[in-house]
């Protein structure tokens, strides 16, 4: 029998992305287990969507430990206890540690609001990137899927899907505009990827 690919979403935020994923999951649209979601954040308004769906969810603060390699290695610890095949970051808001890069290489994935490598790196989350792109004057902004490694916003580019910027828009409005795409965007490319793995694994 196939196995089903475990996915572990990482998020610090209010899980949108998350939620999109459950949606596509729900319509046979996307198939994977989520096996774990793990939050650098205790309030993380995705904790609560996992656990009204008995997700099993995981807080690994980063101030809970004196190094970067502890926190690296308790995030290990949750991903190998869940048998994840699959990480995909939904808004998380951390650096993943490189003893986590190391072991998932190009298994983790996250979704960037903006046409990398326009409008990423340190401090590019949010509004902020959708104020820098209007400020730039940029005709048209999207959304990227990339594969994540040790520098924010850096690894190699998956897919893309653009929108047009339109005359008089507001950061508001073109980040639920892209928020959209993303939601479309996610659960597209990652049913692509985990065919990939199952193909090598199986
Ligand atoms: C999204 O815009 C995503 O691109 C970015 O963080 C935001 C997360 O939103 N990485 P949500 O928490 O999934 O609603």
């Amino acid at each position: 029998m196939i196995k089903k690919a475990n996915l572990a979403v990482f998020l610090s935020g209010k899980g949108s992305n998350f939620v999109a994923l459950l949606d596509a999951i729900a319509f046979g649209k996307l198939d994977v287990r989520v096996a774990v979601v793990i939050s650098n954040n205790s309030e993380a308004g995705g904790l609560r969507i996992a656990a009204d769906k008995g997700i099993p969810a995981e807080v690994i603060e980063r101030t809970a430990f004196t190094t970067g390699e502890e926190f690296g290695s308790a995030i290990l610890i949750a991903l190998q206890t869940h048998d994840v095949d699959l990480i995909a970051l939904a808004g998380y808001l951390r650096k993943i540690p490189p003893l986590v890069t190391r072991a998932f290489p190009r298994r983790i994935v996250n979704i960037h609001p903006a046409l990398l490598p326009k409008f990423g790196g340190k401090g590019m989350y949010g509004h902020f990137v959708h104020e820098a792109v209007i400020k730039a004057g940029e005709s048209e902004t999207g959304a990227t899927v990339h594969y994540v490694d040790e520098i924010y916003d850096n690894g190699d580019i998956i897919a893309q899907r653009k929108i047009a910027v339109h005359p008089g828009e507001t950061p508001e409005s073109l980040g639920r505009r892209v928020l959209e795409i993303e939601h479309q965007l996610y659960p597209e490319i990652l049913q692509h990827l985990v065919n990939q793995i199952l193909q090598k694994k199986y």
